[in-house]
């Protein structure tokens, strides 16, 4: 690749943007940052100091003091195509898939403070160049100037039975996946600060009657496209 590039890449939650995000910094040896999992791994953070969503609105001093002290680490481990996050020195991405994070992380992301030291990061890891950065808010606040945003879509039942076959927690049902989606894209499109819309000069891939070869494949193309065209 000649000149570096960002991509940004935004969608739905599971909508397929994360297994998009891994096969495009694979193939055209970008770095891989998946912002959901900061939030979550801010959530679960929350959660270990009894912040949960009966208490979290009242809670904002004790919030901020826990983020303020808190020292968050990601890495794109190339070798296992995997992200892996560092909680105050410790791995914690066994636990940031789990139910009871997915159930809070939509909560706990509308608030301001939370938003303001997430997207100050992602913006200094972004001015590096040369990544791709999946969330909800990466082509319209994070990253506005990315060279390629994708916002990709999918009809919500497709997307359920992905995470739920994907899903960690094995007493999770159907029915769950689906309200917890439901809920999330809700909470995401519906927040004050940084909502989840489409970047009016967005690529919308759809993801709902392809299958992930195909979906890789129109973005590989437009990616190509693009780095001709930026050399
Ligand atoms: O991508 P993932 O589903 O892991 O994201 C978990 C949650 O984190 C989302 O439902 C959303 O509430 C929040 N999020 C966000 N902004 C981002 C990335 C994720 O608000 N850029």
């Amino acid at each position: 690749m000649g000149k570096k590039i960002n991509i940004a890449i935004d969608g739905y939650s599971s909508s397929g943007k994360s297994s998009l995000a891994r096969s495009i910094s694979k193939e055209f040896k970008m770095k891989y940052i998946d912002t959901g999992a900061m939030y979550r791994s801010i959530t679960y953070l929350l959660l270990k100091n009894s912040i949960d969503s009966s208490n979290f609105e009242e809670s904002e001093k004790k919030i901020e003091q826990i983020i303020n002290d808190c020292n968050i680490e990601y890495n794109y481990n190339n070798k296992k195509n995997i992200s892996e996050t560092i909680l105050n020195g410790a791995r914690c991405d066994e636990h940031i898939r789990k139910n009871y994070v997915s159930e809070f992380v939509s909560i706990v992301s509308k608030s301001k403070k939370v938003r303001d030291f997430m997207i100050a990061k992602q913006k200094e890891i972004a001015s590096n160049k040369n990544i791709v950065m999946d969330g909800r808010d990466i082509g319209t606040v994070v990253i506005p100037d990315a060279e390629i945003k994708f916002f990709i879509e999918a009809d919500l039942h497709v997307r359920a039975k992905r995470r739920f076959e994907q899903a960690q927690d094995e007493s999770l049902t159907f029915n769950e996946v689906v309200e917890n989606l439901k809920f999330r894209d809700n909470q995401d499109m519906m927040r004050e600060n940084s909502p989840l819309k489409k970047a009016k000069d967005s690529i919308v891939l759809n993801n709902t009657n392809i299958n992930f070869e195909e979906l890789k494949n129109q973005a590989f193309n437009i990616i190509r496209k693009k780095n001709e065209n930026h050399n």
